[in-house]
């Protein structure tokens, strides 16, 4: 599928809904780029624990932020994430630095360093922007938004297979983690993880992935053709 015009595309949703998987899929269906902006928000929580900066110290973050260079290079399936030029892509997914980014990202000052980056990122268009605040506030006039969920357990398993663990008392630690974390994201005061009121809702619990992007693209292309 081809679209003229390069589009803003904002996926939103909590952790284990498919986002990362679906936007991957159709930036490549589309030719676009697809950029992950929790890696950014990882990154800077990978640094914050190396330099011991406490998590809860939001001044002291926006300080450390600023002073901090995070590359997204898209690849086939997800982004190359560079931290001041060292590649972090498979640090940043380890369970502490996971915990530490939700934390990380409930500050203001960070996220406003953070918003300002990823404008820039995705302003020419023609890019797949995934995260939690993508269509509220990162882009609230992009072209396309579409917020996925699934029911928590779900997602719990999802994560755990990619973990490529899945006995019983892993799923129960993931699934515990995931609510927290939910429950963070959900609940803080800046941007928190909400569909925008214009974004188009996809429940993810019974659908394939392959479904899941049928119906993302049946959304863009109503949009390319104006309808
Ligand atoms: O999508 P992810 O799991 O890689 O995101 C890691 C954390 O970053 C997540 O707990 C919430 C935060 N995040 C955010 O606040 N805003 C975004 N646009 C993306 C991620």
């Amino acid at each position: 599928m081809s679209t003229s015009r390069k589009l803003i595309i904002a996926i939103d949703g909590p952790a284990g809904s498919g986002k990362s998987t679906i936007a991957a899929r159709l930036a490549k269906k589309l030719g676009y780029i697809n950029l992950e902006s929790g890696a950014m928000y990882r990154a800077l929580a990978l640094k914050a624990m190396e330099r011991q900066v406490p998590l809860d110290d939001g001044e002291a973050l926006r300080k450390l932020a600023e002073n901090t260079v995070i590359e997204l290079e898209p690849r086939g399936e997800g982004n190359r994430v560079l931290l001041d030029g060292r590649d972090v892509s498979q640090r940043i997914r380890e369970v502490d630095v996971t915990a530490a980014s939700s934390r990380v990202s409930t500050h203001p000052p960070v996220r406003r360093v953070m918003v300002a980056r990823q404008r820039e990122l995705g302003k020419d268009g023609g890019v797949v922007m995934e995260g939690r605040d993508i269509g509220t506030a990162v882009f609230p006039n992009a072209d396309v938004k579409i917020f996925l969920d699934a029911d928590a357990n779900v997602r719990a398993a999802r994560r755990t297979l990619q973990d490529g663990s899945g006995s019983h008392e892993d799923r129960r630690q993931v699934l515990a983690e995931l609510a927290a974390r939910d429950e963070r994201d959900r609940t803080r005061f800046a941007s928190p993880l909400i569909p925008a009121p214009d974004a188009v809702i996809v429940d993810t619990t019974h659908k394939s992935i392959d479904e899941v992007v049928a119906g993302v693209e049946g959304v863009v292309k109503a949009v390319a053709s104006g309808w």
